[in-house]
């Protein structure tokens, strides 16, 4: 049992935003990666990775990215979802993890990621944005809402999935539509520049 007493506690309010930024990322982990690929308004195709990432809702199918801005104006994902009204999650898996963080690099909008880190792109069937050709699992959305988080210099882009895209690698559990997780490889990120693929996994049926 762990004493239930903590050594340390802080204050949100005292540690900076820094601090912040490291307690909270290091502590909730680990986070899904929503690779985030966008047409730019003159056509160029851009592509980020978002680890403030998470899936919302089934019905509709609703995902979340929180995307930066900065001191200079919003991310340019951030600007292409507002023109194109869409997006596409490219799912991380492990062979995409140094491509991913390639894409991570502060460049100018007219610079396409995809070329940069080595990628082919593809076109969403449903949605107006590009997608990792080479990415097992897409999923294509359009604009849900986007919505306003207050002093944080961030803004919260909810995408309502048209589409979900799985490469013939990846196959369906139980004669339903789970995708089997030791064919996926996701990499979660933790804090820093870490990453994790999942070790052990444990089937642990619900209690009724
Ligand atoms: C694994 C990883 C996760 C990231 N998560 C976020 C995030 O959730 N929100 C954010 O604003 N930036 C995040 N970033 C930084 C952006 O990817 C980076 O600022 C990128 O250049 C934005 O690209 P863009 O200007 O083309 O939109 C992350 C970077 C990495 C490597």
């Amino acid at each position: 049992m762990n004493d239930p007493t903590p050594d340390r506690v802080f204050d949100p309010d005292d540690v900076g935003p820094r601090g912040r930024y490291q307690l909270l990322t290091s502590l909730v982990v680990p986070r899904p990666i929503g690779w985030l690929s966008t047409w730019s308004a003159d056509g160029s195709a851009n592509l980020a990775p978002f680890s403030y990432f998470a899936a919302l809702a089934a019905s509709p199918m609703l995902v979340g990215a929180s995307i930066g801005i900065r001191s200079t104006g919003p991310k340019d994902t951030l600007v292409n979802v507002r023109h194109r009204r869409a997006f596409c999650v490219n799912v991380v898996t492990e062979p995409q993890l140094e491509a991913m963080n390639v894409t991570a690099a502060t460049v100018p909008p007219d610079v396409d990621e995809f070329r940069l880190a080595g990628l082919e792109v593809a076109s969403a069937e449903v949605v107006d944005a590009p997608f990792v050709a080479s990415c097992p699992a897409v999923l294509e959305c359009e604009l849900f809402r986007e919505i306003d988080l207050g002093e944080a210099p961030n803004v919260l882009v909810l995408g309502r999935v048209r589409r979900v895209r799985l490469g013939s690698g990846l196959p369906l559990l139980e004669g339903g539509h789970l995708v089997d997780p030791s064919a996926l490889r996701p990499v979660g990120r933790l804090g820093g520049w870490a990453y994790g693929m999942p070790g052990e996994v444990r089937i642990i049926p619900r209690p009724r």
